[in-house]
């Protein structure tokens, strides 16, 4: 098991009153498994992924990654756990704009001080079609290529558990889907669990299984999704 995720709550303070976003949410993910996560805008879906990704703590339950209960780490250990076993795709690509493309994608072995990152960045950009693209600021790339660099820069530390936040979002809709087979060519590959958030039928549709968050819990998504 890769993730699993236990009676996990999370309430927010918003001025006077408390929202609680997450109640009791359960999930299991196996390794090379893909999950679509549906859910109406608000519903919680960012929420979740930043919890499930130790960017944030719950105000309940567990998170487990690879076997690691993620609240029983410091704040340090979390960094460095989060840094090689998960990797994270966001719509707006998070790319660091003063840094070339290889740079943005070697940033994770710089971080964790790890050698041989510039050799294993070569090969990830090669393979996502980004070779004559390397020495390009990110602002020189397409909005297509940008979250192609942001997938690279993921897949760094060869992370078990892969988390994407609307990927496609940002993308026309051409450009979206080649961008997803290539994140789904290197899971394959890699034997990778994805966990994606998307409002995308399509995307939605290539992983094994389609759950919808709403009333802070996941649900089996049932209709509205066909072709
Ligand atoms: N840091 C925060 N502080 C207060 N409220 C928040 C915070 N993050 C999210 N929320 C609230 O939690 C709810 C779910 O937000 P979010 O997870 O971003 O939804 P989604 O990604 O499904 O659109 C929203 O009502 C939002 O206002
Ligand atoms: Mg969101």
């Amino acid at each position: 098991m890769i993730l699993k995720v236990q009676d996990l709550k999370k309430s927010f303070i918003q001025g006077e009153r408390k929202i609680t976003v997450l109640k009791g949410l359960n999930l299991e993910v196996e390794k090379g498994e893909s999950v679509a996560i549906l859910g109406q805008s608000g519903s919680g879906k960012s929420t979740l992924l930043s919890l499930l990704a130790g960017l944030d703590r719950p105000t309940s339950g567990s998170v487990q990654v690879s076997g690691q209960d993620l609240g029983n780490l410091s704040e340090e250990d979390l960094t460095r756990f989060r840094g090689k076993n998960i990797g994270l795709v966001f719509q707006q690509f998070h790319l660091m704009k003063h840094l070339t493309a290889i740079e943005n994608v070697k940033l994770p072995f710089e971080i964790l001080d790890i050698e041989g990152g510039q050799k294993k960045a070569e090969d990830l950009l090669e393979r996502l079609g980004l070779g004559h693209r390397m020495d390009h600021l990110t602002h020189q790339l397409s909005g297509g290529e940008c979250q192609r660099v942001a997938i690279a820069r993921a897949m760094m530390t060869e992370p078990e558990l892969l988390l994407a936040d609307e990927p496609s979002g940002n993308l026309d809709r051409e450009t979206g889907e080649q961008v997803i087979d290539q994140l789904f060519d290197l899971a394959k590959q890699n034997q990778l669990s994805l966990v994606v958030v998307t409002h995308s039928e399509q995307l939605a549709l290539r992983c094994g299984r389609q759950l919808k968050l709403r009333d802070g819990v996941l649900q089996k998504h049932e209709g509205q999704i066909s072709l």
